[in-house]
C-alpha cells in the first residue's frame, strides 16, 4: 500500500474554513483506518466518495465566500479544485474497471492533492484576506453538513 499522508492542517485563522479543513482530515484518517481492514472492499469505496462529496462541499463554500468578497485569484483557485475533483472521478472510474490500482493508491492521490491545495492556494487566499483585513469567517452552523458516519 502506498504510504499516505495527510498531516493536520494549520489554522488559517478562518474559523469556518478551519473547521471545514479539520473536518476533511477526520474523514481522511477514518478513511485509512476502514482501508487497513477492508482495502479494496464497499465500505472503503463508499468512505472515499464521502471524503469527495465533503471536499466538494467544502470547495463551494470557498468559491462562494471568495466570490463574495472579490478574491482576484478565485478563478485559478476554482481551477484548482475541479482539477482535484475531476480526478477523483476518472481514478474512480478507472479504479472499478479490471487491473486497476489498489484503492489506498487513488486515496493517496487524492490525499496529496487536497493537502497540497490546503497548503499552497488556500494559504494564499487567508494572507490575501488578512491584508484586506477581512474579518474571520465565523463558523457554528454555517459548516458543513454532517454526513453519516
Ligand atoms: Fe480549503
Ligand atoms: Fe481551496
Amino acid at each position: 500500500m502506498e504510504r499516505i499522508q495527510w498531516a493536520c492542517p494549520a489554522p488559517m485563522g478562518l474559523p469556518l474554513f478551519d473547521i471545514q479543513h479539520l473536518e476533511l482530515h477526520e474523514r481522511l484518517r477514518r478513511l485509512l483506518t476502514t482501508l487497513e481492514s477492508d482495502p479494496n472492499g464497499a465500505l472503503s469505496e463508499y468512505r472515499f466518495i464521502q471524503l469527495s462529496e465533503l471536499t466538494a462541499e467544502h470547495f463551494q463554500a470557498e468559491e462562494d465566500y471568495l466570490q463574495a468578497v472579490g478574491y482576484p485569484d478565485l478563478a485559478v483557485h476554482r481551477w484548482d479544485h475541479l482539477k482535484i475533483l475531476e480526478r477523483f472521478r476518472s481514478d474512480l472510474a478507472r479504479w472499478r474497471a479490471p487491473g486497476a490500482p489498489p484503492l489506498s493508491d487513488l486515496v493517496a492521490a487524492f490525499a496529496q492533492a487536497v493537502q497540497t491545495h490546503l497548503e499552497k492556494a488556500d494559504r494564499g487566499f487567508a494572507l490575501w484576506l488578512e491584508s484586506r483585513s477581512f474579518p474571520g469567517i465565523g463558523g457554528g452552523r454555517a459548516g458543513l453538513r454532517r454526513l453519516a458516519p
